[in-house]
């Protein structure tokens, strides 16, 4: 499938069906992430996946409880992906402090948009995860408290039938520009 047609193809999925997915899948979405670029190649990730059923389910009664409860529709999903922020190389670090920029946010975003799609092409769906407790995500799977979990990504198959529309857009003229703001 082309790229372009792969990137407007995928659209978050939050109705996931009951069935399992293949480690080999698992596997070939880490590759796309490992593959991903990163400011002076830090790779500033490491990637827990959570697929065994009942650990993924104390997982998500903790993590989408109280002020959470809106994402309880991961307790669905097959597999919760857990992105853990790994500190950046010192030259990243002092970069990002001297320049105010996050460069391993930008980073795991980068690594994590490669796993989606890499799903997408693979026929699996995913909803991109930042509202959760972190606290209760570190302690079920024995995170050090040190650690930053920024992001989760739920990844399942779905009823493609029931899919919703695709979210809009702003369209080119309002987000890009040549040659000047
Ligand atoms: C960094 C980030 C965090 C997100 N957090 C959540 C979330 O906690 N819960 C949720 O249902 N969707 C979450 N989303 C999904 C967005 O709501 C969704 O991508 C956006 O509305 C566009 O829709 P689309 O993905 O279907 O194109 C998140 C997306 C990103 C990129």
């Amino acid at each position: 499938m082309a790229l372009l047609e792969l990137i407007k193809k995928r659209k978050s999925v939050r109705r996931f069906l009951d069935r399992p997915v293949e480690r080999e899948k698992i596997l070939l979405c880490l590759e796309a992430a490992r593959a991903a670029p990163s400011a002076c190649n830090s790779q500033p990730w490491r990637f827990i996946v959570v697929d065994d059923p009942e650990l993924k389910k104390r997982l998500c009664e903790r993590a989408f409880r109280g002020v959470y409860f809106i994402n309880t529709f991961c307790q669905q999903a097959p597999v919760i992906v857990v992105i853990v922020s790994e500190k950046g190389k010192f030259l990243t670090r002092i970069g990002g402090m001297f320049r105010g920029t996050k460069y391993y946010l930008i980073d795991i975003g980068i690594a994590g948009e490669h796993f989606v799609l890499q799903a997408e092409e693979l026929g699996l769906g995913t909803c991109w995860i930042g509202w959760f407790n972190e606290s209760w995500v570190k302690k079920v799977l024995g995170i050090p408290r040190e650690k930053k979990v920024d992001i989760l990504i739920a990844l399942g198959y779905h009823d493609k039938q029931k899919a919703k529309a695709a979210h809009d857009r702003e369209p080119i003229e309002k987000i890009a520009s040549f040659n000047a703001y």
